[in-house]
């Protein structure tokens, strides 16, 4: 005989039933809770320098050693880093909050001073005072929604100064606090 089981509860007023796509402000508000470190992917393309500022990097696999990250379509970096050869990731220290901003800014000369930066070993710019970088060869593109997710080898990694990472959280940069 069948067992009566009680009726699933009925989702609060709060709740959205899980029955398609969440609208986007309460995906961004979702989002901007989780708190990420901030790096800024360069690349040299055609000998210019490019770069911009990226949360969604992540480590991928230790064997072979592949990170990605993900590049809005409609970014105008895009085409250049897709054509350059390697790119290197830069993850910044708690006192580059500006530099942040600066690489996300589309008016300007990014790499112009207060910018410091220097060639890394295969061309691509290195900046200063960086908590570590990686450098990267690509290794796949793929599309997904409105993003390109790209992964990238890792040629090369250096750590400058492990202890202060510049986090992004909820459109804000600040510092991590480690629990004593
Ligand atoms: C904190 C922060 C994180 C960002 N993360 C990303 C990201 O992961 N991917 C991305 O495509 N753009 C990201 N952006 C936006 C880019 O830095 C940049 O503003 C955008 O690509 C427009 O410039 P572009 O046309 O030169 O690409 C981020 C911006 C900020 C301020």
């Amino acid at each position: 005989m069948p067992v009566a089981r009680p009726a699933p509860e009925a989702p609060s007023s709060e709740e959205e039933p899980a029955t398609g796509a969440v609208d986007a402000d309460g995906f961004r508000r979702a989002l901007a809770v989780h708190a990420a470190g901030v790096v800024i992917i360069t690349a040299q393309s055609d000998g210019i320098p490019v770069g911009l500022t990226a949360t969604s990097f992540s480590s991928v696999s230790l064997d072979p050693p592949l990170v990605s990250f993900y590049v809005d379509q409609s970014s105008t970096t895009w085409p250049w880093l897709r054509d350059a050869d390697h790119f290197a990731v830069n993850v910044l220290a708690s006192d580059q909050a500006d530099l942040a901003a600066r690489f996300a800014r589309k008016d300007i000369d990014r790499f112009a001073e207060p910018t410091r930066w220097r060639p890394g070993p295969l061309g691509a710019p290195l900046l200063q005072d960086v908590s570590a970088h990686l450098v990267c060869l690509p290794h796949e593109t793929v599309d997904v929604g409105d993003h390109i997710l790209v992964v990238g080898l890792v040629a090369e990694a250096r750590v400058h100064s492990p202890g202060r990472p510049l986090i992004y959280h909820q459109g804000r940069f600040g510092r991590f606090i480690a629990h004593p």
